[in-house]
């Protein structure tokens, strides 16, 4: 669902107050943290959609990554996850066994445990997890903490949305977005144990409301300015070549009409300026990271073998919850 949608079902909601709530859905973050002891606090997360890719096994591994992805965003380690599913009996057993052997597998990757799970008829598969993890109270990393002066690091090239938009409309094949589903199924375990190492105010994993839109997110609370350079981000070549002719998921235009005036264009991007809004399926983590630590993050990030250490814009003082990209 649209973030203009979501939000307006959610205004159904009262503010929950317990005191034991440090984090809940009302900053947009990516897991729920709740205080358990003096020490440590509880992660809840849930995500879960239909296929991005034909085969099961590689939906399932993708599927898994993008849930436990939320833990590893807000500093955490992943503890347990329990399988969702919805499925036509019509496409058989097997193919539902390789999407649940897929998430099984990323689960044991991560060191969490499959520990149950829900399935239910449906016409169209749907799978997803929800993950429960643990976090130091000390180590919270909040979506919202940015502060002025920070640099923006961002690990995975953007356009999964519109390759996977591209294979269902048969414009491309599996093996020919191959690198892009393999970095969509990597954890992002290993950029999120950099990011800890080194210590940073601020991350969010990019899923569906696009780069833009969670780094949206990211800025709404302490109200500063964020500034995007358009050559800096990292872009897989042949989404950029789709994106020309005009193959854009409905999604992406969805997320750029509900950023409106927040994002300012200050130059003409050398591709399509929806690439920016593409919804991403397990996308990387954005780390907002204190200048003098940036080049600790990308050395961190590098010793750990994360391919994508894109600086890719800063946070300023300013014009507040304004993107600019120049
Ligand atoms: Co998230
Ligand atoms: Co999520
Ligand atoms: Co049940």
């Amino acid at each position: 669902m649209g973030p203009g949608d979501l939000k307006q079902a959610l205004s159904w909601l009262p503010p929950e107050e317990a005191e034991e709530l440090l984090v809940g859905f009302d900053t947009s973050d990516d897991a729920a943290v709740y205080k358990f002891d003096d020490t440590y606090a509880l992660l809840q997360t849930v995500d879960f959609f239909p296929p991005v890719v034909d085969t099961p096994y590689l939906f399932g591994q993708i599927s898994a990554a993008n849930a436990l992805s939320d833990v590893y965003a807000m500093g955490g380690k992943p503890l347990t996850a329990l399988n969702l599913a919805a499925f036509p009996c019509s496409l058989g057993l097997d193919h539902l066994g390789e999407i649940l052997k897929g998430g099984h597998d990323k689960v044991k990757e991560s060191g969490a445990v499959v520990v149950g799970g829900h399935t239910i008829q449906d016409n169209e598969p749907k799978y997803g997890l929800s993950v429960t993890g643990i976090v130091r109270l000390d180590e919270v990393v909040t979506n919202s903490n940015v502060k002025a002066g920070d640099v923006l690091v961002f690990t995975k090239p953007l356009g999964m949305g519109i390759l996977a938009s591209a294979l269902k409309r048969g414009i491309v094949t599996e093996d020919d977005i191959m690198p892009a589903i393999e970095t969509a199924a990597t954890l992002n375990r290993a950029a999120a144990e950099a990011m800890m190492e080194v210590g940073v105010n601020a991350c969010t994993d990019i899923t569906g409301f696009g780069l833009l839109g969670h780094l949206k997110e990211m800025i709404a609370v302490n109200g500063l300015k964020a500034t995007i350079e358009a050559e800096k981000i990292p872009l897989w070549e042949l989404a950029i070549e789709i994106a020309i002719k005009g193959i854009i998921p409905g999604g992406a235009r969805d997320n750029q009409a509900y950023l409106g005036d927040s994002v300012v264009f200050k130059t003409k991007t050398a591709y399509p300026p929806e690439m920016l809004f593409d919804p991403q399926t397990s996308g990387g983590l954005l780390i907002s990271v204190p200048e003098a630590r940036l080049q600790a993050l990308l050395a961190a990030l590098e010793t750990r073998g994360v391919g994508t250490r894109a600086v890719i814009g800063r946070i300023d003082e300013g014009a507040p919850g304004i993107i600019e990209v120049v």
